[in-house]
């Protein structure tokens, strides 16, 4: 009796370090966004996971993936499945890219320098956000040390808001060609701020003020709050005493965003941009099929369809809807990157097949940095990876090039 009991129970061993342990409980990203919700102050996860108004792009950027059934083929050899692309020329073990995000160390301190590792370890490219809080050159450093240590090649990527402040955004170009930063991601979609109403409704603040709600948020969510406060404040790392506003001071994104930002950008400011810019150059923000011709014709390497996951226009094109219609307008002349929504393996794999080069994600890795800092992050690219895999393998394609519209069923 005792020795078939002996048989059939097995304890688990006890996982030591808390972050693994959060994360051996979680399954996806969904359950890595509720671990996040727990461990983050209410701002601040209503910070990252919010979006503009009534949030219905946010919801429908992700929803707008089941839209596309698979029509998926047998007896296919789908052994050593090989999700291996090319991102601008370069190639890349999987079509994945973090998609620059302003503020990242919020959600831990580590922040950036954990997602930047992430995406080197992963060999798929990592984007600076202009608002990022750790400066280009703290990216270079950190990333060169894997480099060094691992024999991998990062590709850093530094995202572009046009500052009103030409002298600025020069110096900030230069500084990203001296680190060895491969292209720039100019963002067309934030001429001013969305009505992101989750923070208007708690008076959020960049950095957030240490208010009466904030402490009892504190006491509610203690480690962060240590990780918070333990760790040297949180700034715009990349003009800190460069400009009036580098974040030492609270202030709403949406009254930085609105003083700081050029809202008269127009198409001839890429010719300014190619001048001062000698590398690659991707637009992101792109919406229509106009603005992805308009796109070729200025010579841009690489457009992310994207509606900057909801945060900007309410009720703006879903990314996933527009890979197709844009592929067929202006494929093969510019890569394509879908930007929004991607919370599955599936969902990469349908965007590759209705012509997408490579996605980008967003929340997803910031979930997972808020879950358990740079092993979170890991966790989402592996994550994302096996997914891939999986779906390939289900879907009788073994290579990416097998991947095309006829495995896409479309319900519209
Ligand atoms: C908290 C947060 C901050 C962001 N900051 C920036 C930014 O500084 N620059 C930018 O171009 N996009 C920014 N984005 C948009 C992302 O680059 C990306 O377009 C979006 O997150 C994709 O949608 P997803 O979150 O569904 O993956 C941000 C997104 C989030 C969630």
């Amino acid at each position: 009796m005792l020795r078939s009991l002996k048989d059939v129970l097995r304890f688990k061993r006890f996982e030591k370090n808390p972050a693994q342990r959060r994360l051996n409980k979680a399954a996806n990203i969904a359950d890595l966004r509720t671990i996040a919700q727990r461990r983050l102050p209410g701002g601040v996860f209503d910070y990252i996971d919010g979006a503009a108004e009534d949030e219905r792009t946010l919801r429908d950027n992700v929803s707008a993936f089941s839209n596309y059934k698979f029509k998926p083929r047998v007896l296919r050899d789908v052994s050593n499945i090989d999700s291996s692309a090319k991102i601008l020329g370069t190639a890349t073990p999987l079509p994945l890219i973090c998609a620059p995000t302003g503020f990242t160390r919020i959600a831990h301190s580590d922040g950036e320098l954990a997602v930047s590792r992430s995406a080197a370890k992963a060999e798929i490219p990592f984007s600076l956000s202009t608002m990022a809080t750790r400066s280009i050159e703290e990216i270079h450093q950190t990333t060169k040390q894997l480099e060094e240590a691992q024999n991998l090649s990062p590709r850093n990527w530094f995202q572009v808001y046009v500052w009103k402040d030409r002298g600025l955004l020069r110096d900030l170009l230069d500084r990203a060609n001296e680190a060895d930063f491969e292209a720039i991601v100019i963002t067309v979609d934030t001429a001013v701020l969305g009505r992101r109403e989750r923070d208007v409704r708690r008076g959020f603040t960049l950095p957030p003020q240490l208010g009466i709600a904030t402490i009892i948020d504190g006491v509610r969510n203690p480690g962060w709050t240590w990780n918070f406060v333990a760790n040297e404040p949180i700034r715009f790392a990349n003009v800190v005493g460069k400009s009036t506003d580098d974040g030492s001071t609270a202030v709403s994104l949406a009254d930085h965003v609105n003083a700081q930002f050029d809202q008269s950008l127009s198409w001839d400011d890429i010719e300014w941009f190619k001048q001062h810019w000698g590398r690659k150059i991707v637009l992101k923000g792109i919406q229509t099929i106009e603005d992805a011709k308009l796109s070729v014709q200025h010579g841009v390497d690489a457009i992310a369809l994207s509606n900057h996951g909801g945060r900007q226009l309410d009720d703006a094109p879903n990314p996933i809807d527009l890979v197709q219609p844009v592929f067929n307008a202006v494929g093969g002349q510019v890569e394509i990157f879908c930007d929004g929504g991607i919370r599955r393996g599936s969902d990469i794999v349908k965007a590759i097949a209705l012509g997408a080069d490579a996605c980008m994600i967003g929340r997803p890795f910031l979930y997972g940095l808020g879950a358990a800092g740079e092993k979170g992050v890991d966790w989402v690219l592996n994550f994302l990876k096996e997914g891939m895999h999986q779906t390939m393998a289900l879907l009788g394609a073994k290579h990416l090039t097998d991947l095309h519209p006829d495995l896409i069923e479309t319900r519209y």
